[in-house]
């Protein structure tokens, strides 16, 4: 959002304020704070003219000035009604140069999960990748996908929904019908990818697909959304809460394993994790820097840094 709007809505977060004294606070003329008004109602902000000045009455429901207005974490949010992948989209930012921007969309035609697999984004649903250039080693990339688990996990939570995380990176609502996967249904997948040199990251774009306000039929079997675990929830706080926690722990790489540990699922069940060397079978025993996954198995502590995990019923 451009800056003289940033502080014009800030100014009026606070109360009706006048045109004049808009204009001397933002050091602006008369003429141009009604322009960044008139901007700021095309974007769907409501500024009503009272006897008191301008008074804003209400923010839009979604986009990327919704999304920014408030926001406690330092992003500019790029916002689409749809694109192909919010990923890619990012991927393109990073090579112009950018940094700290969230990519956003209401729906993706072409939005990619792990493996080359297909991820199904209906409209109604929360497609958010986030860009950022951190001065760590690539070898900490990973802590930046647990960070987006726990912190999606954090909102879920607070939108009333039990959210767990499987290991690594897949939020799930438990569910114990026959129908459910072992672990539960899948309401979220993040895909991070990033590019560096051997000692540095240059960009991490962390992909994160939240099934949002959407039908479970508009998903794959085994997924489910907000809405069909507690009803739609308002995106652009929700999106605003993932951001900020998201913000806090990359901030603090130190919290992301503590806060990780606290909401997973995985630790304690028995898993099968397929792994570019064959699968590991066993009990999952604990989650080490910088996010690998330890695994009692018959033959010993085997501890496994990538793959695909499946949580077995219990013997
Ligand atoms: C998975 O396979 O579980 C990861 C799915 C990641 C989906 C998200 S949606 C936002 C971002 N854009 C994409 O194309 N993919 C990620």
């Amino acid at each position: 959002m451009n800056e003289t709007r940033r502080r014009v809505l800030d100014a009026l977060s606070d109360g009706p304020m006048s045109g004049p004294e808009l204009a001397e606070r933002l050091d602006v003329s008369r003429a141009a704070v009604w322009k960044h008004v008139e901007e700021l109602r095309d974007e769907a902000f409501e500024i009503a003219s009272t006897d008191d000045g301008y008074e804003l009455v209400g923010v839009p429901e979604f986009g990327g000035a919704a999304v920014e207005f408030g926001l406690d974490a330092p992003f500019d949010v790029e916002y689409h009604d749809a694109v192909g992948s919010t990923n890619d989209r990012a991927r393109e930012l990073a090579e112009a140069g950018r940094e700290d921007v969230a990519v956003l969309a209401d729906e993706q035609t072409g939005g990619r999960g792990r493996l080359d697999r297909e991820w199904a984004a209906p409209s109604g649903g929360i497609w958010l990748s986030v860009l950022t250039r951190p001065d760590v080693p690539p070898t900490h990339a990973p802590l930046f996908t647990l960070a987006a688990a726990v912190a999606v996990t954090r909102a879920a939570r607070e939108a009333g929904v039990p959210a767990e995380i499987k290991w690594p990176n897949d939020v799930l609502v438990p569910a114990d019908d026959a129908d459910a996967p072992v672990g539960g249904r899948k309401l979220v997948g993040i895909l991070t990818e990033m590019e560096g040199e051997a000692d540095r990251v240059s960009w991490v774009v962390v992909g994160i697909g939240i099934n949002a306000n959407v039908d479970v039929s508009d998903l794959v079997s085994g997924a489910t959304s907000l809405r069909a675990e507690g009803g739609d929830v308002d995106r652009r706080l929700f999106t605003q809460r993932v951001l900020e926690e998201f913000h806090a722990l990359t901030n603090d790489l130190d919290s992301v394993l503590p806060a990780w540990r606290e909401y997973a699922s995985t630790l304690g069940q028995r898993v099968r994790v397929e792994t570019p060397s064959g699968a590991v079978v066993g009990e999952a025993v604990d989650v080490t820097f910088p996010g690998a996954l330890v695994v009692e198995t018959d033959d010993g502590q085997v501890t496994v840094t990538a793959g695909d995990c499946d949580h077995l019923r219990p013997v």
